[in-house]
């Protein structure tokens, strides 16, 4: 069985001596209900490392009042059996999981609502004003703060993480350089499944018709990128139209909160894509559940326009 650890202090004394022996840690953070997409996370960190440390918590400070924290899918046998099963000769399986308690991982505790939250939080200030962090002002200061208490809990020599959350990977890399973290972040590509559409713990909110059609925001971003790179389409009001109409041509019960195209650096927005840089076109949507009749589920997915 892969040993499962619940407290700071026992990840630790697993470090030490992983350290004594001179051993190379590869980390993946998820917060679990784990699928191929962590499962490529995990391989590739299998063939890099000698140890491999998965951790599974899902991280209040991550989520709104009001979004789904407390229905977000959470089943740690699944995972252990999705580890297990996987990744099947002792040889090349996860060492250890690593999944903490909510006190274990906030002392100070951690109230939904931000103006009652006290301890200490990361915040990375230019890269999280957009996108997913635009609606969502704590999102990343929960996220950066959890991944920072997870790197110095685990100290791993290479962490990996899903180019699905992109904007996530360009957070904490930012956070990663500017606080020092001695941590080589490792960006992993996008799983889909057989129709194209990105794996996501939430898709188990998905009906299967849904889940079908769902497949139109991946194909989307393919035609955009077509018209990039073949029509040498630059303009993003006019690709933004086309990707829209798409997107409502499969379903009218589709509502797109955003479609948008972003430096791949700074993530600024753009109007127009300057080809000798590339860009991230990305987009959240909101599809039917099947929890009710007016339960909508927010997909995102996003595509890499590479330099011309
Ligand atoms: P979670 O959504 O569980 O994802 C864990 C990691 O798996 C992330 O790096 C994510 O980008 C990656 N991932 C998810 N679906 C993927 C897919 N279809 N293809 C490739 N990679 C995929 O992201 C989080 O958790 C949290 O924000 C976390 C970093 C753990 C902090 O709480």
């Amino acid at each position: 069985d892969i040993p499962v650890v619940r407290t700071i202090s026992e990840l630790r004394r697993y470090r030490e001596t992983w350290r004594k022996d001179g051993l190379q840690v590869g980390f993946i953070p998820t917060m679990g209900y784990l699928h191929e997409g962590h499962q490529s996370l995990i391989l590739r960190s299998l063939e890099e490392n000698d140890v491999t440390v998965v951790s599974i918590f899902v991280n209040p400070s991550q989520f709104a009042p009001g979004e789904d924290l407390d229905a977000y899918p959470r089943n740690l046998e699944h995972d252990l059996t999705f580890l297990y099963g996987t990744t099947s000769s002792a040889k090349h399986r996860v060492n250890l999981v690593f999944a903490p308690t909510v006190s274990e991982m906030y002392p100070s505790g951690i109230p939904l609502d931000v103006s009652l939250q006290k301890g200490a939080f990361v915040n990375v200030t230019g890269v999280t004003e957009q996108l997913e962090g635009h609606c969502r002002p704590a999102f990343f200061r929960g996220v950066s703060t959890i991944v920072a208490k997870l790197l110095n809990v685990v100290e791993p020599q290479t962490a990996y993480f899903g180019q699905k959350d992109i904007q996530q990977t360009v957070v904490v890399r930012k956070m990663v350089s500017d606080l020092f973290f001695n941590t080589k972040i490792v960006v992993v590509p996008i799983v889909r499944n057989e129709t194209g559409l990105a794996l996501s713990s939430r898709n188990a909110y998905l009906s299967g018709p849904v889940k079908a059609k769902a497949t139109v925001l991946y194909k989307s971003m393919k035609n955009a990128n077509l018209r990039y790179v073949n029509e040498k389409e630059l303009n993003v009001e006019t690709l933004t139209k086309e990707i829209e109409d798409e997107i409502k041509g499969a379903s009218d019960e589709f509502k797109v909160d955003y479609v948008s195209f972003n430096d791949p650096e700074d993530l600024h927005y753009l109007d127009t894509i300057d080809p000798k840089k590339g860009c991230f076109l990305s987009m959240a949507v909101y599809v039917p559940n099947v929890f009710g009749k007016s339960g909508t589920t927010r997909l995102i997915d996003n595509y890499v326009f590479e330099r011309q």
